[in-house]
């Protein structure tokens, strides 16, 4: 699916925030209790150190964090909606948006989670987009935020080296296509035929419905790491085209590449078929690792901040996961003040 935004209702980001919790696990902190090595880690996947939320930290604590520093940044703090994307809500039921909402002196707004898994930033791009072209919002707050490392089994070295805890957002309001920082053409796909590949088995209605025992493991992310490595190398590389042309860009007009930081091997893989060169392409996945649908936001307001991107630079957007589910969006840069 590709959607552009009908003449005069774009969605533009005006303004942009991160969070990370301060706890720092290093690989050296992993390989005392797990059968790996910081060699496998940082050649496998490219990541040196990643942050993990303290005993009692919640999803919502990271995304209002980050949905103040969003708010702060823009040129007004009112927005009409909040829409949070997560795969690891505070409760099963309700969404966690709404308690984000109040916490940030909100209340009363629109407020629901997007649930997309590592695609969850571009399907909520898609979504708070739309909530501004159907006129049902001038402003809305997009919220990415994961405790990811809630969810994964801390002795599943194939996984727990690779997942870790992070929050980024955007403000985004009702402007023109063709101004800075303008969402263009999103391109979003899915394949349940292969939601096998990423999964937590236990604890929805599958499962409770059978009143039965869970498994031991069931209540943990699990990856098929292999066969998921291959889809996200095809998937980003082919929504990328798309996006890009129906943007009616070329790939050597990039000035970046900002793709799901999923693994740097998978990032490498994808850029060097678009034939992205070194320099254009963002990452921060050695020092966060992989945060879910908090990497793109987290990843472009660390750029911003270190002057990495900067206005006027015509970006690609892409991520893929569980699913699965795969998206890809441009965007020109816009001047935020950093
Ligand atoms: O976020 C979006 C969705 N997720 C992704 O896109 C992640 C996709 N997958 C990956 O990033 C990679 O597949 C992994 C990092 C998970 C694994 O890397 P790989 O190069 O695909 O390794 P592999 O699964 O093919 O395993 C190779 C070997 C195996 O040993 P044998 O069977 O060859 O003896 C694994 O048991 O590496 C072993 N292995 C490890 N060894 C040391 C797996 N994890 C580790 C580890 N340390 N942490």
């Amino acid at each position: 699916m590709t959607a552009g935004p009908p003449p005069g209702r774009a969605a533009v980001i005006v303004g942009v925030g991160s969070y990370v919790p301060p706890d720092l696990v290093t690989n050296g902190d992993l390989v005392t209790r797990l059968d790996t090595s910081d060699e496998w880690i940082r050649t496998r996947t490219g990541i040196s150190t990643r942050h993990m939320v303290a005993p009692g930290t919640a999803t919502s604590d990271l995304a209002v964090e980050a949905g103040r520093r969003a708010l702060k940044s823009a040129d007004d703090s009112q927005v009409d909606a909040v829409v949070l994307a997560t795969t690891t809500p505070d409760h099963p039921c309700p969404a966690t948006a709404p308690a984000v909402a109040a916490r940030l002196g909100l209340g009363g707004v629109a407020a629901f989670d997007v649930s997309a898994v590592c695609t969850g930033f571009l399907y909520g791009l898609a979504t708070a987009s739309g909530l501004i072209a159907a006129g049902v919002a001038e402003r809305v707050l997009l919220i990415a935020a994961d405790a990811f490392t809630t969810i994964i089994d801390p002795g599943d070295r194939t996984t727990a080296v690779i997942f870790a805890d992070g929050a980024g957002a955007v403000v985004l309001r009702a402007g023109e296509a063709d101004e800075p920082g303008a969402v263009g053409p999103i391109v979003l796909g899915s394949d349940g035929d292969n939601a096998e590949l990423i999964t937590v088995p236990g604890g929805g209605s599958r499962h409770r419905s059978a009143r039965q025992e869970p498994k031991p493991g069931d209540e943990y992310f699990q990856m098929a790491g292999r066969a998921t490595y291959r889809h996200a190398v095809e998937r980003m590389t082919e929504a990328s085209r798309q996006a890009v042309g129906t943007a009616g860009w070329e790939l050597s007009q990039l000035d970046r590449f900002a793709a799901h930081q999923a693994n740097a091997r998978i990032l490498q893989a994808v850029a060097d078929r678009l034939e992205i060169p070194d320099e254009r392409r963002l990452s921060n996945i050695e020092r966060v690792g992989n945060t879910g649908a908090a990497s793109i936001p987290l990843l472009l307001a660390q750029a911003a901040e270190r002057g990495e991107l900067r206005p006027g630079h015509r970006v690609l957007l892409t991520a893929f996961g569980g699913g699965l589910a795969w998206g890809a969006t441009t965007i020109t840069w816009p001047d935020l003040g950093h």
